[in-house]
């Protein structure tokens, strides 16, 4: 249950091997209030070893419980199935929607690769979306925090697939924030640039790179304010109001494609 000040006691991670989500997660530990932690994803024991090694040693009370529970995301009904057995013992305040692919170039040329990478990150996102907001509405409060990316904000030819999963979900989150108007459950969107994760090992970091800690004390205070929308690094809204109205060719330029 959400205490007096507002900090959530259950969250769940969908996606809870995410650098992301774990930092999310770490950051309200940190804050203090959280009594148990659900990691949901495919390698329970990895995701629990490596949250351990993430959260502060230090936390406010120590007594932030971990537990994990199955998720894969192309599995159908997986995220009720998640948010049931998370909820197993009390109402779950906070659900972050992590889980996601950045895929290959494969994924932007066969038709097969790129279904299953908008089957993760956005079918399977909306499903998580939704089956939150059913729960939530049910129990009565919650907050959900949802990864989107700047990539999805203006999509380019080397991101195609993931920036197009990216700006259908954002999209579709915008739209439910209209519908949860007044209902007491919050959406964050989250709209992160370049993030140093496993998700981007390796690759080059783009401008304004930044890291999952960074991240989240973003989210948190986005959370605390009760925003709707946060980019991280804060700076990247006005870097994309500019973006986002470049005309074609020079964006073709400016995007490397
Ligand atoms: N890193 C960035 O630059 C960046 C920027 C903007 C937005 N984001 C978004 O932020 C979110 C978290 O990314 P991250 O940087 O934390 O990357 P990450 O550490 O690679 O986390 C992604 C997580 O998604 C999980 N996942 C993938 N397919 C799944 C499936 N079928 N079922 C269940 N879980 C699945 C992975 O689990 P396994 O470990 O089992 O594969 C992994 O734990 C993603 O939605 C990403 O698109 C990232």
């Amino acid at each position: 249950m959400t205490n007096s000040l507002g900090a959530p006691g259950r969250i769940l991670v969908l996606g809870g091997g995410s650098d992301i989500g774990q930092a999310i997660a770490a950051r309200f530990v940190e804050d203090g209030g959280v009594q148990q932690v659900v990691l949901a994803g495919r390698r329970p024991g990895d995701m629990a070893e490596r949250f351990d090694a993430r959260r502060p040693q230090d936390d406010a009370a120590g007594t932030a419980q971990v537990a994990t529970v199955d998720y894969d995301a192309t599995q159908p009904g997986a995220a009720a199935k998640a948010i049931a057995a998370a909820s197993a013992d009390g109402d779950v305040d906070l659900i972050v929607v992590a889980a996601g692919v950045l895929g290959t170039d494969e994924h932007n040329r066969l038709a097969h690769r790129a279904t299953e990478l908008l089957g993760i990150n956005l079918v399977a996102a909306v499903e998580a979306v939704m089956e939150a907001i059913d729960r939530f509405e049910a129990q009565g409060h919650g907050r959900l925090v949802v990864l989107s990316s700047v990539a999805g904000l203006r999509v380019r030819g080397g991101l195609a697939t993931y920036g197009a999963s990216k700006a259908g979900l954002d999209a579709f989150c915008r739209a439910m924030q209209q519908r949860l108007a007044g209902a007491g459950v919050d959406l964050l969107i989250v709209r992160p640039g370049f993030v140093h994760s496993a998700m981007t090992d390796g690759l080059p970091p783009a401008p304004f790179a930044t890291d999952p800690a960074s991240v989240a004390a973003d989210v948190a205070a986005a959370v605390a304010a009760g925003r709707a929308v946060v980019w991280s690094p804060p700076v990247l809204r006005w870097v994309f109001a500019i973006l986002r109205n470049l005309p074609e060719p020079i964006w073709r330029r400016v995007s490397g494609r």
